[in-house]
């Protein structure tokens, strides 16, 4: 989710570049370099922190280059340090590599490199890759042959951008799940990871499909397939504004993130959910740790907070063991109980919010283990945490957080399933519950298809006064989420309980015209969800239904109904099924006009008590 440039013609390359990424900066960085051809060979120059420093280093060399490439880095491995910034070296120092994603196998080809003496001066897998194409470069002495071998040793989901020495006059860039798209010019070519990168210098654009090799010349851009077949590019012109292609097209970043959720969510699952149905997380703590703790408390606030209601929902059903789940700005005020054996999991998109800072520190004070599942790399929370998991969704732009939501749940998902690897659960739901979180992209990928539908539901409730959100047990969690975003972005009040409650006072609001949405994804608690429908519609309310695709119950007694895949885990259907959630909460608020990006009074990141 980092912003990639690259350049060879008769321009100032570094220049090109670095004006390049600037066009990226709103997708949020934290260090930047660029790698560029000399007489001598490719010279690297990279800093942290703001693109003006980099900038800086830039002005002082003043570089007068014809190729080159730029990266502006959003730390996943290590932190966001110098040497961390790319490009990397490999150990010969012959080529240089820019990369965006994860290389899920990085620290197997690490070690196996290390023992034949490779050195590393990063944490990163991208220097990582640098020295497996440097290695395979050293066998082959081909460099576009070097790079496709490489990438054949390389898992995960990767753009990458390589430079060598001896080819001077080539870019080499491979596609492999990571966004890269070329740009055509006359005696020029570019590539970028995203489309505004490219406008101010061509709107002539080639889109790589996954798994394409292309070979940048100043003359030709030569392309191939998986398979290494030679294709041809197919060209598309542009004709969007600079506004529109920052946003992938999209009128928001809302929408823009709501839609990356397939993707975030493979990345957050990347190298963490195995093959063999085991989940591996090395970076968190000792196995007797895992067996020691007798009691979980999730500390967080807003959207974080309801992930981790999921959360608890998760653990309980599958380890049977209590949870806690605490809103972090009234933890210090409540005397909380905190002991030696319990788990903290402190939950925050920013890493920065205040609320959620206190309370991890007063959980320390107790003596507790504390883990961050934490959005931001080298945020405040991610550095005060004992262990910290990051969720890998890439920078979240919007104020309404979403994709930041669905990773969080499916990092507590990974992290019930691990420990449930280290003490008595239930086998039976272990497997089931793994084997739909694993396909939870997908489950995904097919509520974003409903999009149309939902945007005809948006049409005839957005002007209802009041609209309630209700569910039963998991759901119940995702009604606070659905509910949270339809108030913070559409401005229409809510009244969001588990749909039990509703007898037992909220029932006094509905009248005619109000709406309600209910989550029906689990199969056990149908009938009784069912009668809270005709309790609502007995009353002149509306109903909108969110259900499994193989219910054939709840749509008969729906106004609306909103279908998602049949989903065999509860906990994997309710997290699937925020998603049209929160596409309804968006199209409310679109066609209210309201402010989306930026609601009215709210701030992206609250550093304030
Ligand atoms: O950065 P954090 O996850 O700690 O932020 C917590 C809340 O402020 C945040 O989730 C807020 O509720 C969102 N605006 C909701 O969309």
């Amino acid at each position: 989710m980092c912003g990639i440039a690259g350049y060879i013609g008769p321009r100032e390359a570094v220049t090109v570049v670095f004006d390049q990424i600037t066009r990226l900066e709103y997708r949020g960085y934290d260090s930047a370099g660029v790698a560029f051809g000399t007489e001598r060979g490719i010279a690297v120059l990279k800093k942290a922190g703001k693109l003006n420093n980099l900038g800086q280093l830039i002005e002082n060399e003043k570089p007068a280059a014809h190729i080159a490439m730029a990266h502006s880095r959003w730390a996943t491995h290590g932190g966001p340090t110098d040497e961390n910034a790319h490009p990397h070296y490999d150990q010969s120092g012959r080529i240089a590599v820019i990369h965006n994603g994860i290389i899920e196998n990085y620290y197997e080809l690490g070690e196996a490199l290390k023992s034949k003496g490779h050195e590393f001066r990063s944490q990163t897998d991208t220097e990582v890759a640098a020295h497996v194409i440097g290695e395979e470069y050293a066998e082959s002495g081909q460099f576009v042959e070097a790079v496709r071998r490489a990438v054949r040793r390389l898992r995960g989901a990767f753009a990458m951008v390589v430079m060598c020495i001896d080819e001077p006059d080539k870019i080499v860039t491979v596609r492999n799940a990571s966004p890269l798209v070329l740009g055509i010019g006359e005696g020029e070519n570019f590539l970028a990871s995203d489309i505004p990168a490219l406008l101010p210098y061509t709107r002539e654009v080639v889109i790589m499909d996954e798994g394409d090799l292309a070979v940048l010349t100043r003359n030709e851009i030569y392309l191939e397939d998986a398979e290494g077949k030679p294709k041809l590019p197919k060209k598309i012109h542009i004709d969007w504004d600079i506004e529109a292609a920052e946003k992938g097209g999209h009128e928001h970043f809302m929408i823009k993130e709501i839609t990356e959720q397939p993707q975030s969510i493979r990345q957050c699952l990347a190298g963490r959910l195995l093959k063999d149905e085991t989940v591996a997380l090395p970076e968190t703590f000792s196995i007797n740790d895992w067996k020691r703790f007798d009691r979980v408390i999730i500390l967080a606030c807003g959207t974080a907070y309801h992930a981790g209601l999921l959360g608890k929902y998760v653990f309980e059903s599958l380890l049977r063991m209590p949870v806690e789940v605490l809103y972090a700005s009234e933890f210090r005020y409540n005397n909380p109980i905190v002991r030696a054996n319990d788990l903290v999991i402190v939950i925050s998109q920013s890493g920065e919010t205040a609320d959620t800072l206190a309370a991890l520190r007063v959980a320390k004070e107790g003596g507790a283990k504390t883990l961050g599942i934490v959005n931001v790399v080298g945020s405040n929370i991610a550095r005060e945490c004992d262990a910290v998991l990051y969720t890998q969704a890439g920078p979240e732009i919007s104020v309404a957080s979403t994709k930041a939501y669905t990773a969080q749940a499916a990092l507590l998902t990974l992290i019930a399933l691990h420990m449930a690897q280290h003490r008595a659960a239930d086998k039976e739901k272990y497997q089931r519950l793994i084997a739909e979180l694993e396909r939870l992209p997908d489950h995904i990928e097919a509520c974003l298809k409903n999009n149309e539908a939902i945007v005809r539901i948006a049409e005839h409730i957005k002007d209802t006064p009041l609209i309630f959100f209700l569910g039963r047990g998991a759901d119940a969690a995702v009604a606070m989420e659905g509910a949270l975003k339809m108030k913070e972005i559409a401005y229409i009040p809510t009244q969001e309980s588990p749909a039990g409650e509703m007898k037992h006072g909220p029932l006094a609001l509905v009248t005619d015209g109000v709406v309600a949405v209910f989550g029906v994804t689990n199969p056990p608690t149908r009938e009784k969800v069912i009668s809270n429908i005709k309790e609502i519609k007995a009353r002149g309310g509306t109903v909108v239904t969110v259900v499994l695709e193989s219910d054939t119950v709840t749509p008969a007694e729906s106004d609306y109904v909103i279908r998602i895949p049949h989903i065999d885990s509860h906990a994997i259907a309710a997290i699937t099924s925020v998603v049209p959630l929160q596409l309804l909460a968006y199209h409310v608020a679109r066609l209210r006009g309201c402010e989306i990006d930026q609601p009215r009074n709210l701030a992206k990141s609250v550093t304030v008590e």
